[in-house]
């Protein structure tokens, strides 16, 4: 599939809007209700798309949420999942807060290799301000338990918000010293009404500045086929690599190879826009494979070629918050 000139290969798959954390950057500020059951695509439905979009060209898969794991028989989908055989690459953004050894070790049984874990913070006290729940100490040990199970890499993602915790940029950074993480700082999108202020914001530029005067220079790395749009560099001698995701300083929409299904049955062929075709009631009232995939193909070709999310924008876009998307 093509969109543009970009080759589309990559789809994220938002399992549920529903979500065991409340992040300030995630949730909306004043009172949502969640998407009624019904409404939310069943694990046959979700797999009956995801072939037909792998017969049209998609060979990685993300699973997002809200957060994935707290979907009931979430195991039983991704043993479906992972045993589509033309998918090469299946992973999982997580909070990790429900992860155990054993869930680990099965996903890892199942093929699934790569982890995105969110961790803003490494002091816990901050950490129940920033999600609105004290499970610091589960998240921390879900990433070692995969960086010991073998998991590689994975991959912590961090939202810094000015006053919060960019304190605590160095200390994240650090981990990379000892430990082969990608640390990714990932810049604030103002989305969905969410509690925080625009003064919040801080970009990379000022991340990479406070990085760079701690451990000196950042060296870039390269980049791989497939990579994601972070750019990623390391501290000179760490084992592992800090990623930066610029959404807003430097938008890498020219580059996005990205096509997401909304846990409602939705397909968006940008998080930050609102155009959203459903291909789930099709579904529901009997739409061949065929019609299904010309859905896939025509939302494709509204693929913006920028999101548009400028700070004029701040606040006033009404795009529907990541916990319904999936981020
Ligand atoms: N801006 C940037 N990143 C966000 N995330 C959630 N909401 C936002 C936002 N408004 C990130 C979280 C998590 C991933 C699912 O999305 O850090 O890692
Ligand atoms: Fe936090 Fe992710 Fe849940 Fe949003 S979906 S509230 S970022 S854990």
């Amino acid at each position: 599939m093509i969109a543009g000139n970009r080759p589309i290969n990559y789809l994220r798959i938002s399992v549920t809007d529903r979500c065991n954390f409340r992040c300030q950057y995630c949730v909306p500020a004043s009172p949502f209700a969640v998407i009624e059951h019904e409404k939310i695509a069943r694990y046959e439905e979700i797999l009956r798309i995801t072939k037909l979009a792998c017969e049209l060209g998609i060979t990685k898969v993300r699973i997002t949420g809200g957060e994935p794991f707290v979907r009931k028989d979430i195991f039983s989908f991704l043993e479906k999942l992972c045993a589509i055989e033309t998918l090469k690459d299946i992973s999982i953004t997580t909070n990790g807060a429900l992860l155990t050894r054993k869930k680990i070790k099965k996903l890892i049984s199942l093929g699934i290799k790569r982890l995105n874990i969110s961790l803003d913070t490494l002091d816990p006290v901050k950490f129940a301000r920033i999600t609105g729940r004290d499970r610091f100490q589960q998240v921390w040990e879900s990433i070692f338990t995969s960086h010991e199970l073998g998991i590689s890499p994975v991959k912590i993602n961090a939202v810094i918000l000015r006053g919060i915790n960019d304190d605590e940029i160095e200390d994240l950074t650090a981990l990379t010293l000892k430990y082969p993480f990608h640390i990714r700082f990932i810049e604030y999108m103002p989305m969905g009404n969410s509690a925080v202020e625009k003064q919040q914001q801080i970009l990379t530029g000022e991340i990479r500045e406070k990085i760079e005067s701690r451990f000196g220079k950042l060296v870039p790395v390269e980049r791989n086929f497939n990579d994601g749009p972070a750019k990623k560099f390391q501290i000179s001698g760490a084992r592992g690599i800090v990623g930066f995701i610029t959404p807003i300083s430097s938008h890498f929409c020219s580059e996005c190879n990205r096509l997401r299904l909304t846990s409602r049955g939705a397909l968006r062929p940008c998080l930050l826009n609102n155009y959203e075709k459903d291909i789930l009631n099709p579904l529901r009232n009997g739409a061949s494979d065929d019609e299904l995939k010309q859905i896939i193909l025509a939302t494709l070709k509204k693929k913006p070629s920028f999101h548009g999310l400028t700070d004029q924008s701040f606040k006033d876009i009404p795009i529907s918050h990541m916990t319904s998307i999936g981020g």
